[in-house]
Parts: C-alpha cells; structure tokens; sequence
C-alpha cells in the first residue's frame, strides 16, 4: 500500500542536528553576499523532505492561492511544467516548520544579518527543474520580487536535495552585488504573465558558480544577483529555499518598479480565470 502523506508526516525523523558558523563564513557573507556550508541537515531529514517534496509537486498543491506555478511559462500554461514552484509549503504543511533545515537556517541566517534569530521571519518556496527540461533561472535579484512600498533585511537560505552541478543548474552570484541598489528587471520573455523577473544590468563574466552536494546550503543575501543555468542532466535537480527577514520597514516613498505592477495585474487576471 503507498504511504499517505498522513503517515509520511508522522513518520518526520526528530534530528538533532546542529552547525556552526565559522568566522570566516560571516566575513564571506558581508564581503560578497553569499556563503556556503557543506550540511545543513541530517541524511535521514532530507530523505524524509524529498518524499514531502514529491508529494506537494506530484499533487500539485497550492499551499497559499496560486501558490503553485511554473517559473518560466505563462501563468497556467497547459502541458509539462519546465520550472515549477511552489511557495509557503510550510502553510499546508507546518511540520516543516520543525525540521534541522528550518531551525538551523533561521539561527545561521540572525549570526550572518546580525540580528537576533528570534526576531525573524521565515517562509519558504521550493524550486523544481525536471531532467533534461528544467529551465534556467535568468539573472535576478530576489529582492526585485518584493513590494518596493518596504526595506527589507533579508536573505535566502537555499539548499538542494540533488546534486547541484554546473549540468543540473547549481547557484552562480556575482560576489558584492548586495552592495548596489536593486536593478531594473522585467518579466522573461516580456510578458508579465510569466512570473520569472531578469535584468540586463549584469557583467556575466564575474559570475561565480557554486555547485552543492544534497543538503548543504547557500546563504545568499536579498540583493545579490544570481541565476541558476538549466538542468541538462538525466536527473531531477530539487531545491528547497526558506527566506529568512525582519518585520518589512515602511518606505515613506516606494521604489520605482513597474515590473511589479505589470505583475500585480497578470496575477490578478489569473485569478479571475482560476475563480472563472
Ligand atoms: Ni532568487
């Protein structure tokens, strides 16, 4: 008989799994952005989080309304997904609130901000490439995503449950980005009802990629630009991010970035078609 995502929930291995954070790795985080340690979280969690994963992509689930879409088509697009999503898995699932992965990113995400642990907010989105088809992700700043009404302190704690190669689509930074504004983006392929943002303000030549075993972990900052190519291997390449963040701080004036408005209408229009 198949497991029921029931039992697969209670059936979650109580790890007592913990990391350190080396000086060295918060001076690379200030000094370029983004940092990486090799394990965030035991073998036994992540086997337990890749039958989690399976579960919510085979299904499909929309953990929040419209929370499950493809990257990189049109909102809704018939057919097979090349860069499926899904965002606050944590919602429908609230067990992975409790895991080494979400415990462990939060503490290392307050050492690496330099703020306290206790006063951040997570959520979580996991990202799915299918062998072969899996799109790339084009440059971007995550921070472009958000609502330029707010300030944020922020950054993404990334980890893959494959291998992540320069074949399957591993993370590629350019170091010290954080440091500059957010840049001008605009939604793949012009049209904003794709939901994938990417910018042309970027020297790809300073990329450094950054390949990963399952189950260790980038730290990357909310502002750094970063892409990830596409999955050209005969594997699945999955990727389970939580963002970690202070309260949003209201801007007395929002940052111009119509991109987000564009966007704010195509998910609307979405909406409209999904309620019919
Ligand atoms: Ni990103």
């Amino acid at each position: 008989m198949e497991t029921t995502i029931e039992q697969l929930l209670a059936s979650r291995p109580a790890t007592a799994f913990d990391v350190e954070l080396p000086a060295a790795k918060v001076a690379e985080f200030r000094e370029r952005g983004f940092t990486s340690i090799e394990r965030i979280t035991s073998d036994e969690e992540l086997g337990w989080l890749r039958e989690v994963y399976d579960w919510l992509f085979a299904e499909r689930v929309q953990a929040v309304p419209g929370g499950y879409f493809d990257l990189s088509r049109p909102y809704d697009s018939p057919g097979d997904d090349l860069q499926p999503q899904i965002i606050n898995p944590e919602v429908r699932l609230p067990e992975l609130r409790r895991t080494a992965f979400w415990r462990n990113g939060k503490a290392l995400a307050g050492a690496l901000l330099h703020v306290e642990a206790s006063k951040l907010l997570g959520w979580g989105h996991m990202i799915r490439k299918p062998a072969r088809v899996g799109e790339s992700l084009p440059w971007h700043q995550d921070e472009a995503y958000w609502d330029p009404g707010f300030a944020y302190t922020a950054l993404g704690c990334w980890m893959p449950l494959d291998p992540a190669t320069p074949e399957s689509g591993c993370m590629r930074f350019i170091p010290g980005s954080h440091r500059g504004v957010v840049r001008t983006h605009r939604h793949v392929g012009e049209d904003p009802s794709v939901h994938a943002l990417f910018t042309d303000d970027v020297d790809p030549n300073l990329a450094v990629a950054v390949p990963l075993e399952p189950g260790g972990a980038i730290f990357h900052h909310c502002r750094i630009l970063h892409s990830s190519g596409p999955n050209r291997s005969p594997h699945v390449r999955r990727a389970y991010a939580n963002e970690w963040q202070l309260p949003a701080v209201k801007r007395d004036v929002a940052a111009p970035r119509p991109w987000i408005d564009e966007g704010k209408q195509a998910w609307k229009r979405r909406a409209k078609s999904i309620v019919g």
